[in-house]
């Protein structure tokens, strides 16, 4: 899975690896903010309008970075119709959130949360059900969303698109927050706008945007890195709201990169 290009240099490996961590550390500092300020200060969902915009890599990595300062953190594939985070991790998915909700297991099984890296823990999607939807906004789910505030410092939920099924909407109702992932040269103006009104209509809490899959030429970062430091792009979809906080870049789709970054990054991230 490793993004490195075969005729890159050592070096130039290194810089892209400190560069993609940089911007995942900016994204954890950002999103800290947020919670801080908002009324559910454990769980976000993060979904995007469109399929395919970068939303499963760029939570598994928020929630490493995470998972780095030393909190506990849980990650929940909340995509029971399209299972992501068990493959991302390596794990299975026999077991998982749709079995908790749906009552085909004891709703305090434990052994169905898998430590994927120190102070990492994931709950795969499980099998697909029937009716993801209303189990997202079911009372289980209340109660295990309530029961997990108590475990973990941090919860993150990688959500299906907004765009194309209610399963993310439905659980607004049980965890108000949301990053929308926005994909750079695919997503368009207008569905980050619709996102944003889909959410706003059912009460949820707009916490921020994720640009992914920024090429050199269109990062604050990128290129010899002469503005970075500056988020000269920062807060370009400002006008969608007062109280809106939006995050950082992120160039890999690679979960590797923070992974296996060098370890003078990793120290720098605690
Ligand atoms: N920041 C990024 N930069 C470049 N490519 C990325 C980035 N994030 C993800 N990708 C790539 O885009 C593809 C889709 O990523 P991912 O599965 O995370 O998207 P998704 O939004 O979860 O898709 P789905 O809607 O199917 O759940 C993958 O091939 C992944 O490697
Ligand atoms: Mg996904």
């Amino acid at each position: 899975m490793s993004n490195n290009h075969p005729n890159k240099t050592a070096e130039e490996d290194r810089t892209a690896n400190f560069y993609i961590t940089e911007s995942y550390k900016t994204i954890r500092t950002n999103l800290q903010f947020s919670l801080a300020a908002a009324e559910d200060k454990k769980v976000t969902a993060i979904t995007s309008y469109e399929p395919n915009a970068g939303k499963s890599i760029t939570t598994a990595n928020m929630a490493i970075t995470m998972a780095q300062t030393g909190a506990h953190v849980l990650l929940i594939d909340g995509d029971m119709r399209n299972a992501s985070q068990h493959k991302i991790f390596g794990v299975t998915n026999t077991n998982g959130l749709s079995k908790l909700l749906s009552g085909l297991s004891r709703p305090d099984d434990t052994s169905f949360f898998r430590g994927v890296r120190p102070n990492l823990d994931l709950l795969p999607a499980g099998p697909t059900p029937p009716n993801p939807s209303e189990l997202l906004c079911s009372k289980n789910m209340k109660k295990l969303l309530d029961a997990l505030r108590e475990a973990y410092d941090f919860i993150f939920v990688d959500c299906p698109p907004v765009g194309v099924i209610s399963d993310t909407l439905s659980l607004l109702s049980n965890a108000p927050n949301v990053l929308i992932v926005v994909r750079q040269r695919q997503t368009r103006h207008d569905d980050i706008k619709r996102s944003i009104e889909k959410i706003r209509a059912v009460g949820g809490m707009l916490l921020g945007v994720v640009i992914t899959d920024v090429s050199d030429s269109d990062s604050p970062f990128g290129g010899r890195y002469g503005r970075y430091g500056k988020y000269g792009k920062y807060g370009k979809y400002g006008r969608y709201g007062k109280g809106d906080k939006y995050s950082a870049y992120t160039k890999s789709g690679e979960i590797h990169y923070i992974s296996n970054a060098p370890s003078n990054t990793q120290s720098e991230v605690k």
